[in-house]
């Protein structure tokens, strides 16, 4: 999607050629005397056309208006969620339409926070997933019709040079949710986890972004032995991607950002019920949101350091695949016994969380799609939050709020690790259906004690049932509000010489 910010009155907004114009209008609009106001005063006189949020009203043609369609959206008090929620109803009035491109703009002044969702809402609203779709065929040799998109969106507002920093940020935000989004979708077939550090890869010719890809050789070496022993089922090799940001000094410590990347989670020999299964190749929407951060730390160039780190494999169930009651390394040393193969995320995700102390880290996230217990706790509006650091709890539940992409914390009390108890390892990799979403956090906690850590359980977030199946690139937008606020005020000045006189470090050849 392309994205420009403007000023516009409502006179100058009537008088603009457009195939496609949303008014926002709050309960407070106040009417000048452009046609604009005058189409929202007459509809609100007849009551076709109510200011609460959500409310939406199409017409074609509507005098001395320049643009083609015109759709009045209410957005009520003009709260962040409020214009959110219209400018998806007003999209989906355009829905079937030719338009190619639209212009949004607001009718009285806008927040930071309401041009943020607006903004992140146009292109939530106009992705449209074709990756795996057929081409038309062409008909009498003229060339197939593709369905129209809207690839195209101004944003005006009265005052639009107030508001230039707010925008950059949320079309940063909007491109890693796309990206997330994206790969989160793709079928298991293609996005495969030599797929993903393809995408690392990819991500990595932006400024300051560097990565590393490795492969079953070197992982084996590390001692990865939990990691290795969900892979082991599975005809698709591993991969585990370091994606680096290095946007302030290096004696800054970084976060590191740990990513599930279960490119398809059959369950294993603990092999899942068929119906839904298919919705299992999402089970890479942690690695996939951390691909969509580092797409937008690429675009903003916060002053701050931040590691990715993605354990990248399939969960198969083949005559080489993990057994139930199997004992395995982890890379920390402590011994797990896989009471259950479907359990496969905590074995992936705490070999990274133990890579992840070479780093010296600042603080520690994972983001996981982990555990349908939390999909039953908290449904799709929150993500389940744990942290051994009320800090960085404190500024992950701000900045889910801020982002509107909220999350909620749960408990970590040590008496809910009893469960994991086992009479053959160190650890049992589950602990029974009560609090299933804790006791896999407390799992988790017990390979991230070197420094303050959280997790994120986007279980039941990171993408949507139904008809409306797709991934929703949940919490993107929630991570990188987080590390802004971890960064420093100015962004990062070049890199001087290495006074070492080797030059730059090559790319790609780190960690
Ligand atoms: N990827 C699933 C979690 C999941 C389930 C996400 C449903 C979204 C919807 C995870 O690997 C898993 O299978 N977890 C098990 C754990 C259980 C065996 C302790 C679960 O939640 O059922
Ligand atoms: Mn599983
Ligand atoms: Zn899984």
């Amino acid at each position: 999607m392309d994205f420009e910010l403007k000023s516009l009155r409502l006179s100058q907004a009537a008088a603009g050629k457009t195939p496609a114009l949303i008014v926002l209008v709050a309960d407070d609009f106040e009417a000048g005397d452009d046609a604009l106001s005058a189409l929202i005063e007459r509809a609100r006189g007849s009551e076709d056309f109510k200011t609460d949020a959500g409310a939406v009203l199409s017409s074609y043609g509507a005098a001395r208006v320049a643009a083609e369609r015109v759709v009045l959206a209410g957005v009520g008090d003009g709260a962040a969620a409020r214009v959110r929620k219209a400018v998806g109803a007003a999209v989906g009035a355009l829905k079937g339409s030719p338009a190619k491109a639209l212009t949004l703009c607001f009718a009285q002044p806008a927040s930071e926070a309401a041009l943020r969702a607006a903004t992140l809402a146009v292109a939530d609203a106009c992705y449209v997933y074709t990756t795996t779709k057929g081409k038309k065929k062409p008909k009498d040799g003229k060339a197939a019709k593709e369905p129209p998109r809207i690839t195209r969106a101004v944003v005006g507002v009265p005052d639009a040079e107030a508001l230039r920093e707010p925008f950059r940020l949320a079309v940063a935000i909007a491109n890693g949710v796309r990206e997330a989004r994206e790969w989160a979708n793709r079928p298991a077939n293609h996005a495969t986890p030599t797929m993903l550090g393809e995408a690392a890869r990819a991500l990595s010719r932006q400024p300051r972004v560097s990565c590393e890809v490795l492969g079953p050789k070197e992982v084996a070496k590390l001692g990865m032995g939990s990691f290795q022993a969900v892979a082991q089922g599975s005809k698709e090799e591993l991969r585990f991607i370091v994606l680096r940001y290095d946007g302030a000094a290096k004696s800054e410590a970084p976060v590191v950002l740990v990513g599930k990347g279960i490119t398809f989670d059959t369950g294993g020999v603990s092999l899942k019920p068929a119906p839904e299964m298919d919705e299992m190749k999402f089970d890479m929407s942690g690695a996939a949101s951390v691909l969509g951060v580092f797409r937008a730390l690429g675009e903003l160039k916060p002053a701050v350091n931040v590691v990715g780190l993605i354990p990248a494999c399939e969960n198969m169930p083949d005559g080489g695949a993990l057994k139930p009651g199997d004992v395995v390394t982890s890379l920390s040393g402590q011994t797990i016994e896989v009471l259950n193969t479907d359990a496969e995320g905590r074995l992936v995700l705490c070999d990274a969380l133990t890579y992840a102390e070479r780093f010296k880290p600042r603080a520690v996230i994972d983001i996981a799609t982990l555990t349908g217990a939390c999909v039953i706790a908290l449904g799709g509006v929150r993500s389940g939050l744990f942290a051994s650091n009320d800090t960085l709890a404190e500024g992950l539940l701000a900045a889910g709020d801020h982002a509107g992409d909220p999350c909620w914390r749960l408990p970590l009390d040590d008496d809910y690790a009893e469960a994991l108890k086992s009479n053959f390892a160190d650890v049992a990799n589950v602990g029974g259906r009560p609090a299933g979403a804790v006791t896999a956090a407390k799992f988790l906690q017990r390979f991230a004690s070197e420094y303050a850590w959280a997790h994120l359980d986007i279980a039941g977030t990171a993408w949507r049932s139904g008809s409306a199946k797709g991934a929703t690139g949940r919490p993107v937008g929630l991570l990188v509000h987080y590390l802004l606020g971890q960064a420093g005020e100015t962004v990062a000045a070049p890199k001087p010489p290495a006074k070492s006189g080797k030059g730059k470090p090559a790319k790609g050849k780190r960690g």
